[in-house]
């Protein structure tokens, strides 16, 4: 059951113009007021590709990934989860970041965008026989056990071709970060990982060391996601600092995590912030000499988006509140139903201006928990036809979007020096009977 709570207080947005800081890098305003990212003017987007769109700045992707690997080095990945699709996986391989992947779904699209087995690590806590029998056969450089069954499964596959795998161990540090309950992950009641207190941790090390199936690269600790107390990070660290330190072993992932801001009043640490605050507190634990690796995803992929979506009806309930229906909702964002997750929109192509409009921005999905922003601010007097946008949507959007209602998922185009292509063509009718068989 999700734990959002229909009646919780929801912050009241400013009326001010959309802030600057929540839009991808490359925002610009033109002379007639409208928004442009990457030198494309969004509503031109909009008329091309149809709404909703999921519009990337190609450059903001870029400078993050290159701000990732100048803060830990080159063997940082990116958690594909956040936002994968072909022309991503290959951004992140040019950047000189490896791509982590968590199903044999994202492994294949990595094996297709020709991202090298080397530069992937692997992640589930239940892989299968296949999707391991997959990371082999492709030379993936670092498979992430999370449990003795993993283990087993390795060493039977071993027993067949004798072929031996780089591994990190996952643990769980026993700490709750400060983050919704579904996305914390590094305290003990968790299905991830070994724990560390209950010593299942040090058990599984014996075996990897012991094991002939297995070269035990190091040990990795993901704490959970959205983070935005990055003091959660060293809490962690001080935890796995004195296990790992007795292992010497060459690496420690700190996983992925950092948060970002999604509305005006949300503070977040940058992908710099973080690793350099990483590296003083493994200094400061001892834990020298050793590579230590991060796997950011929503710090890389969420600022560098919007979702463009067209307005089709307004109800206004005197006393209650407006709606506004916008053409996408769960599809594209489930994320404000399923974590009470909050956005803010904006007009693209009145973007300077205030915002002293109120209404409920809902999809248009048959549940009247479809809702994009509770309580958002829009220009004065927006008509059936303007577009409107969220921000901050580049990451678990597209990739937790679905087909219910049997509504299409949009398309997904980069923007770059005023040149727009598309990467992830938008679901038509046809496509969404692809899989029935009559
Ligand atoms: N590494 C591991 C092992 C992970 O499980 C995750 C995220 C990451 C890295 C990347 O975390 P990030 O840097 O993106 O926070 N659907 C949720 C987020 C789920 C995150 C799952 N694991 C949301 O929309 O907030």
């Amino acid at each position: 059951m999700s734990e959002f709570d229909a009646t919780a207080a929801v912050n009241i947005e400013p009326t001010a113009p959309v802030p600057f800081s929540l839009l991808p890098d490359s925002s610009e305003v033109d002379e007639n007021g409208e928004l442009t990212i990457g030198g494309c003017n969004i509503a031109e987007i909009a008329a091309e590709y149809g709404t909703p769109v999921f519009v990337y700045d190609e450059q903001h992707l870029r400078s993050r990934c290159r701000e990732a690997v100048a803060s830990f080095g080159s063997e940082v990945a990116y958690a594909g989860k956040a936002f994968l699709c072909i022309a991503m996986a290959k951004l992140v391989n040019e950047e000189g970041m490896c791509l982590d992947v968590a199903s044999a779904g994202e492994l294949y699209t990595a094996i297709r965008a020709g991202v090298p087995g080397n530069r992937i690590v692997f992640h589930g806590n239940n892989k299968s026989v296949r999707e391991l029998q997959m990371a082999r056969e492709y030379g993936v450089g670092r498979i992430v056990v999370d449990s003795a069954d993993e283990i087993d499964r390795l060493e039977n596959l071993h027993s067949e071709d004798g072929q031996v795998v780089s591994v990190l161990l996952r643990v769980t540090p026993g700490i709750r970060a400060e983050t919704h309950e579904f996305i914390s992950t590094g305290q003990e009641d968790s299905k991830f990982g070994f724990g560390i207190k209950s010593g299942a941790a040090s058990a599984a090390v014996d075996r990897a060391k012991a094991s002939n199936a297995i070269n035990l690269l190091g040990i990795h600790s993901h704490i959970g996601s959205q983070v935005f107390r990055i003091e959660s990070f060293d809490k962690a660290l001080v935890v796995v600092s004195d296990f790992f330190k007795a292992l010497d072993l060459p690496e420690l992932s700190i996983g992925g995590g950092l948060g970002v801001a999604y509305v005006e009043d949300d503070i977040a640490a940058s992908i710099s912030e973080w690793g350099a605050q990483t590296k003083d507190t493994c200094a400061r634990l001892g834990i020298t000499d050793v590579r230590i690796l991060a796997e950011p995803g929503r710090a890389i992929a969420a600022q560098a988006a919007i979702t463009v979506y067209t307005i089709g009806t307004f109800k206004s309930l005197p006393g209650i509140r407006n709606y506004a229906a916008v053409d996408g909702g769960f599809v594209d964002n489930i994320r404000p139903v399923l974590y009470g997750s909050e956005y803010t929109s904006f007009a693209p192509q009145r973007v300077l201006e205030p915002r002293p409009d109120r209404a409920r921005i809902v999809g248009s999905h048959c549940e009247s928990g479809d809702i994009i922003i509770r309580e958002a601010s829009l220009p004065q007097g927006l008509n059936v036809g303007d577009l409107i946008a969220t921000p901050v949507t580049g990451a678990y959007g597209h990739g937790m979007g679905s087909n219910y209602n049997r509504m299409g998922r949009p398309p997904v185009v980069f923007v770059s020096n005023g040149e727009a292509r598309l990467v992830v063509r938008g679901e038509m009718l046809e496509d969404l009977l692809r899989l029935d068989i009559d």
